[in-house]
């Protein structure tokens, strides 16, 4: 049959957790076939709703070889996206956050390799760049990590430009800044800042800005990584293996820029508390993204102003922001 002889099969790592259960999504509706893999650190079987019969789910962890070279049987392309994120949680156990995000990209990179798959696109991050003053942030320049997380980042991707050098695994490595969408883990202390504020708001609990809400963000659409993801596996291999880009809107915005329009959507009044700033936190960043629009065609989805609209309307349609965890 043709449909089969030009569907691939892809491996979402992290496939229950707000980027990956994104990209399953993204695969299935162009026809792919998909298999994922999550252990439920933070991952949530809710996130997979609606689609979980229609792709091949293991329940299991990074960090165990077995299970990996299992998954990666007749795997085409490997979407790595399992991790656990946050500066915070990384620097309250930065031995926890290396061992799932250097040690597990390491083993995800072994089974990849041995399994000779054509193509293993990894979730980097922005916050390899660190304080510098220098914005836009261009891959070229020197990474600076000032934190554990981004320090486990940083490794990763130096591990899988080696897997393309040494072994020939055509890896490619993808520079998320600040992704924010629906499905984000949002009822956690270690929850990205406009998925905790916009819950709280909803809930009209009020958040806190650590620092003076000046620090600013490339925040981007998830519907970008999505798109990222899949250009970035199928791009020609010359012209991305063993690279790295930034994927960005391109664009930043003040933490104060975007509670005002939080308050907005939410239609919360309360008020808004400020804390003392966060350890490790980097003050400003934003992407250049021209290499990713030059060499993966990448250009990025929604605005942040269309971007929060989806992101608050699905937190509203969804039961479970109006339920209050300790
Ligand atoms: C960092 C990375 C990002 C990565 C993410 C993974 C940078 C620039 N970005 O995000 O690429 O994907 O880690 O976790 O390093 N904040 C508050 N109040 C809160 C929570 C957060 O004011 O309750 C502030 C933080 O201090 C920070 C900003 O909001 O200034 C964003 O924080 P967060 O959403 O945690 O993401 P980053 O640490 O920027």
């Amino acid at each position: 049959m043709l449909f089969s002889q030009v569907m691939a099969l892809y491996l979402v790592t992290g496939a229950a957790g707000f980027i990956g259960s994104s990209l399953v999504r993204a695969l299935l509706a162009t026809g792919e076939q998909v298999r994922g893999l999550d252990n439920f650190a933070t991952g949530k079987p809710e996130n997979l709703a609606g689609v979980e019969s229609q792709i091949d789910f293991r329940e299991s962890d990074i960090l165990d070889l077995d299970a990996l070279h299992s998954a990666m049987e007749s795997v085409d392309y490997v979407l790595h996206q399992a991790a656990l994120g946050s500066v915070p949680r990384s620097i309250d156990d930065p031995v926890r956050s290396n061992r799932v995000n250097v040690e597990g990209t390491l083993q995800v990179l072994v089974a990849a390799r041995d399994a000779k798959v054509k193509r293993l696109v990894y979730a980097s991050s922005s916050s390899v760049y660190g304080d510098t003053p220098t914005l836009p942030k261009r891959e070229d320049m020197p990474p600076n990590p000032i934190s554990p997380y981004s320090v486990s980042k940083l490794a990763a991707e130096l591990y899988a430009g080696t897997f393309y050098r040494v072994y020939g695994l055509p890896t490619v490595c993808l520079r998320y800044f600040n992704i924010f969408g629906p499905r984000q883990l949002w009822d956690s202390q270690y929850s990205a800042v406009l998925a905790r504020f916009i819950t709280r708001m909803l809930r009209g609990e009020s958040p806190t800005i650590f620092g003076d809400g000046e620090q600013s963000r490339d925040f981007t659409y998830v519907g970008s990584a999505v798109s990222a993801n899949l250009l970035a596996a199928t791009a020609p291999v010359g012209e991305v293996a063993g690279r790295v880009f930034n994927i960005a809107s391109g664009t930043r915005i003040s933490l104060n820029h975007a509670v005002t329009a939080m308050k907005e959507l939410t239609g919360y009044d309360g008020p808004i508390q400020y804390g003392p700033d966060r350890a490790g936190d980097v003050k400003h960043a934003l992407a250049d993204i021209t290499l990713a629009k030059h060499h993966l065609r990448y250009a990025p989805t929604v605005s942040f102003e269309e971007g929060l609209k989806r992101t608050v309307a699905w937190y509203v349609e969804h039961a479970q922001a109006q339920t209050v965890k300790a």
